[in-house]
């Protein structure tokens, strides 16, 4: 039932419409084609096998199924497994898990997945893992000596198992208990074709090294062993040899030790060799037929391996001992008989190691007494078998299959009327088949088929099955469910299907003919007292262990119990501990018989599901109500619908419900209100709940999704916001503190400084490092001292033209030496000017004069310089005559001389005298007396001389004055230099005016109108006796030629 979108036909039989057979295989082809191999009836689950490895299963499926309830997810076995777990671990009650179906179907793997999803859910831990990899490692252990490939099951249960789980109070594993029922042990002599003996065979042969062998006395390969089937000695997609050790490593995991391997695998390897004895015809004297070994080599390597007397041995296989109160007699076997010894004897050995193995598992697994346990039981039995030729197993395994049916109709649907009852609620009666007179038609204590075959199996006398079909004949001639050739031709009625050993029970499930041959046999199961002696003699002490009535001490003449017997009344068992349980059903069926993925046959499914009543089933829950809860559950579940109820109810449980449905528009007929239940009519209405559940969450998940999205917004929004604060503040206070330490650090910095300042200033006295100074100051004092004094001692002489001046003895007094040098000079230079007279002042002046109009410029100069200046070269003092000529002239004459004057019309000379005056130029022939020509200094334009040797000057008079108007005149003396200076200072003194002077070779002299050129040309050196010559050139030139 779920409630998803989708689903493929109808996940829950009980909505079928029309509920008939042909539309229930259509839905589950349906089903199966689409990969939906599981489907509900109520919360029966039915397992179509699948044949393939489907993507359901596993962690994530498991962690899925956890969290919903049975009806929310597809179908599926984890949702039955997390109901039945549920319920144990949460309402106390112990649970069972029925898994019943063909051999084939899928049970054993249902088994596996339920065990494997409480593993899962169950509690964690050390203690408890250890506890699950215990009880999950059981599987490959007993599946490795208990299954085996069949013709419909490569790896078919041979035995039925049943296995109590047990938790602790909080759910958490502590252990098992493994019941094992009924192992196939023929399979251990004879396989039918196409199938196989037990894994281990084979796996022990393929997987075991040469050492492993070699300990075991075996050869690799399934060839050397004639209990191997050896058509078939692999199976497509089994690795035996990797599956060995699986198995020996689970076996680990339990708690098995290396011994206990050790002896089991040679008990193992021992059955292989019992079956390669081969036993030959011997005779005696006495004719009777007797029997010996062909080959004692088998038996002499078992008798090495296990510690027996292979003399013994051989002794027990071939004949017989028969004890009676008085007397021992020995019988010898023939052929025939010592092989059926032996096979017994390898079937006895086989079975009973493998009952000693899960004892041994138990043990492993087992709970202390003293805990309180739950219990969760497992059981994985073979199913209804009808075969071509059904015989005692055939009959064994029907007749539980025949109480696991009435353990399902009494607890389903006996309990679901009394439910009713008990609830008060009315109940329309539904017919159903109760087979409870199957049941006692064989189980029935003395007048049951099985109490029937073991009065046989012990009366005294000729004892045969055919005397046993008689007696059931007579005992059951009118029982309806019974049929034989006998009661049938009583009735008239023929049969050719019915064979003459044969009779026929009309199980729940179908006929079955069963053939009594061998019952008597199979169910004595006896083995000859000689060789269960001989294997209790062995030294190995597991086999010794597993022939306990071979001690001589402990053998009595009781027979053991027989093997119906022993059958029945662990089915007794196995039925009262289902029923103290809570059964939970897993119903497998096959879908087809090649093993084959996507085929379903529809015939072969129809025969399973009348075996397990599936139509039935379906009819009962739908007859009553498909589903019910308890008030406070279904509350607790359905109260979210409400208003009243939610979210909060004060009231009782039923009215809360009552309150619920009223809410809903559900029909009164739908609805069952019991004492303690709401009982739902259809699951139409359950899943309209459901469905309306589901919406009513969406909105309640969006409004809890609005309130925590608001309050993660407001929490996250406030915790920003203090964040935001107490970082700001963080800042500020740092960015604060920061600006702080600057400026005390600046202050601190600055009071340090004027402090050492002050301290610095305090203590210079004292400080070293103005010794230095000191001392520095006083070295450079001492020598410039030194030097001076020096400078003083030795000075030069006073001498100005005297340059010289000792030299810096250092040069850092290199500056102040050259100022030194130059004061001195200077104050020589005064000295010297100070003590010269106004005479003398007057000559220098004029000196001075002459050098800033000549130096450099005029050839003659140079000898000028050291000739004093007379001034008077005529005699002027003495000579009145040549006074006169001076005039009225007031201030004394500068200069008086004889010239040359140049006649500017043919270049000729005339000497005159010339006098120069404070005020005038006067020039008068040298024989006359009186002064012919006077130029006042004012009419004296200018100078022109020559830059030679020569005396030649012209005086360039201004037109305007009277004697300028005869023009400019050409002169020529000796001491020109002189009367040029003198003549410059005199006009200077006079008119405040610098005169020009002119050096140059040529100039133009003015001649009353117009002018004449004079060229000054120097003549040879020495040539001519230093005269110089004019030349007229053309009227208006002149060329002078000097020396
Ligand atoms: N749920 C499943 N998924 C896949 N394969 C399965 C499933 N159930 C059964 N089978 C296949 O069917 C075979 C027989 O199943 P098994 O449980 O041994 O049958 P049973 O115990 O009823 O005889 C398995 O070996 C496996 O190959
Ligand atoms: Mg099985």
């Amino acid at each position: 039932m779920s409630f998803q979108e989708g689903s493929v036909g109808v996940e829950d039989l009980v909505l079928l419409e029309p509920l008939e057979e042909g539309s229930l295989l259509k839905n589950l082809k349906l089903r199966y084609e689409n990969k939906e191999i599981y489907t509900y009836i109520g919360n029966v689950v039915i397992s179509v096998n699948p044949y393939q490895q489907l993507p359901i299963y596993g962690p994530e499926f498991i962690a899925k199924y956890r969290d919903y309830t049975f009806y929310e997810l597809k179908p599926h076995i984890y949702a039955l497994a997390n109901v039945a777990y549920q319920s144990l671990r949460d309402r106390d009650r112990d649970q069972c898990i029925l898994i019943t179906g063909e051999s084939g179907a899928g049970k054993t793997e249902a088994s596996k997945l339920v065990m494997s999803y409480v593993a899962a859910v169950c509690g964690r831990g050390e203690q408890v893992n250890s506890v699950k990899e215990q009880l999950l490692q059981s599987n490959p252990v007993l599946e490795a000596f208990g299954n085996a490939k069949t013709i419909r099951n490569d790896n078919s249960s041979r035995f039925g198992k049943y296995m109590d789980i047990e938790f602790d109070f909080k759910g958490s594993p502590l252990g098992g208990v493994i019941t094992n029922y009924l192992l196939e042990k023929s399979r251990v002599v004879k396989q039918l074709k196409g199938e196989r003996n037990f894994h281990i065979f084979y796996q022990l042969l393929a997987g075991a090294d040469a050492q492993l062998l070699k300990a075991l006395k075996l050869k690799q390969g399934t060839s050397g062993y004639t209990y191997l089937n050896r058509d078939v000695s692999r199976v497509d997609g089994m690795d035996d040899a990797s599956n060995f050790r699986a198995v020996q490593s689970a076996m680990t995991v339990i708690g098995f030790s290396k011994d206990e391997i050790q002896q089991v695998l040679e008990v193992t390897s021992l059955v292989l060799k019992l079956g390669n004895i081969e036993l030959k015809d011997e005779f005696q004297a006495n004719g009777i037929p007797a029997s010996g070994i062909c080959d004692r080599k088998d038996i002499q390597e078992i008798g090495e391996m296990v510690g027996l007397n292979s003399e013994e041995l051989e002794r027990a296989l071939c004949s017989r001992t028969r004890e009676t109160a008085k007397e021992k007699v020995v019988t010898v076997l023939n052929v025939i008989q010592a092989q059926y010894a032996r096979d017994a004897l390898a079937k006895n050995i086989y079975s009973r190691l493998f009952d000693w193995i899960v004892n041994r598992i138990n043990e492993s697994i087992k709970v202390g007494t003293g805990e309180k346990k739950k219990v969760m039981g497992v059981l994985d039995i073979y199913g209804f078998e009808i075969l071509e030729d059904n015989s005692f197993e055939q009959f064994v395994i029907n007749y539980c299959n025949e109480k696991l049916q009435q353990v399902f109709i009494e607890l389903t649907l006996k309990e679901e009327q009394e439910e009713y009852k008990r609830e008060g609620i009315p109940w329309t009666k539904v017919d159903y088949f109760d087979n409870g007179i199957i049941c006692n038609l064989i189980e029935h204590n003395q007048r049951g088929i099985l109490a029937m075959l073991d009065e046989e199996c012990l009366r005294p006398g000729v004892v045969s099955d055919s005397t046993f079909l008689a007696k059931l004949n007579q005992l059951f001639s009118k029982h309806s469910h019974y049929e034989s050739k006998v009661t049938q031709n009583a009735q008239h009625h023929y049969d050719h299907s019915m064979g003459l050993s044969c009779f026929r029970i009309c199980h729940y499930a179908g006929k079955v003919t069963y053939n009594v041959n061998s019952f008597i046999d199979k169910n004595n199961d006896l083995l000859f007292r000689d060789l269960s002696q001989v294997m209790w003699k062995a030294q190995q002490p597991l086999l010794r262990s597993l022939f306990p009535e071979g001690n001589p001490k402990e053998s009595s003449l009781k027979r053991p119990p027989t093997a119906g017997a022993q059958f029945k009344s662990s089915v007794a068992v196995l039925m009262k501990n289902l029923y103290s349980k809570n059964p939970n059903y897993i119903r497998c069926i096959k879908p087809n018989e090649q093993k084959q993925r996507n085929q379903f046959s529809s015939e072969l499914v129809a025969v399973q599901a009348r075996y397990l009543g599936l139509l039935e089933n379906v009819r009962v829950r739908r007859a009553g109500y498909a589903y019910r809860q308890g008030y406070k559950a279904f509350l607790g579940r359905y109260r979210l619908l409400s208003r009243s109820t939610w979210p909060s109810w004060n009231g009782g449980d039923r009215e809360g419900v009552e309150k619920v449905l009223e809410s809903l528009i559900v029909s009164s007929e739908e609805l069952a209100f019991g004492k303690t239940k709401i009982f739902i009519r259809s699951p139409k209405t359950l899943f309209y709940l459901e469905e309306q559940r589901r919406l009513r969450l969406q909105q309640l998940a969006t409004l809890i999704q609005k309130t925590y999205r608001g309050w993660r917004c407001r929490t996250h929004y406030q915790l920003m916001r203090k964040s935001q604060i107490l970082i700001s503040a963080w800042f500020r206070g740092n960015k604060q503190k920061k600006h702080y330490g600057k400026i005390k650090a600046s202050t601190l910095r600055i009071q340090a400084f004027v402090r050492g300042w002050k301290a610095r200033k305090n203590y210079r006295k004292y400080f070293r490092s103005g010794a230095a100074l000191t001392l520095a100051n006083f070295i450079y004092r001492s020598m410039a001292q030194k030097f001076l004094l020096y400078l003083k001692n030795n000075l030069p002489s006073t001498k100005v033209l005297d340059t010289s001046w000792p030299a810096a003895p250092y040069r850092c007094f290199k500056t102040a030496n050259q100022e030194l040098q130059q004061l001195f000079h200077q104050w020589k230079c005064k000295r010297f000017r100070d003590q010269l007279s106004p005479r003398q002042v007057q000559v220098l002046r004029e000196k001075l004069c002459a050098s800033e109009l000549f130096k450099g410029r005029k050839a003659s100069y140079p000898q000028s310089v050291p000739i004093p200046f007379r001034g008077d070269y005529i005699g002027l003092q003495g000579n009145p005559k040549l006074q006169k000529l001076k005039g009225r002239e007031e201030g004394p004459v500068l200069v008086a001389e004889t010239v040359k004057k140049v006649n500017r019309g043919n270049g000729k000379t005339s000497a005159r005298i010339l006098l120069l005056t404070t005020g005038h130029v006067i020039l008068t022939d040298t024989k006359k007396s009186q002064a012919q020509t006077v130029i006042g200094l004012e009419s004296v334009a200018g100078v022109s001389v020559t830059s030679f040797q020569d005396g030649l000057f012209s005086l360039h008079l201004s037109e305007m004055s009277s004697v300028g108007s005869k023009g400019d005149i050409l002169l020529v003396s000796d001491h020109v230099v002189e009367l040029l200076a003198k003549m410059y200072q005199a006009v200077l003194d006079a008119t405040q005016r610098q005169l020009s002077v002119t050096v140059t070779e040529k100039f133009s002299v003015r001649f009353k109108d117009s002018s004449v050129a004079v060229k000054v040309i120097q003549g040879p050196q020495g040539g001519e006796n230093n005269k110089l010559i004019c030349k007229k050139k053309g009227s208006h030139s002149l060329e002078v030629t000097v020396p």
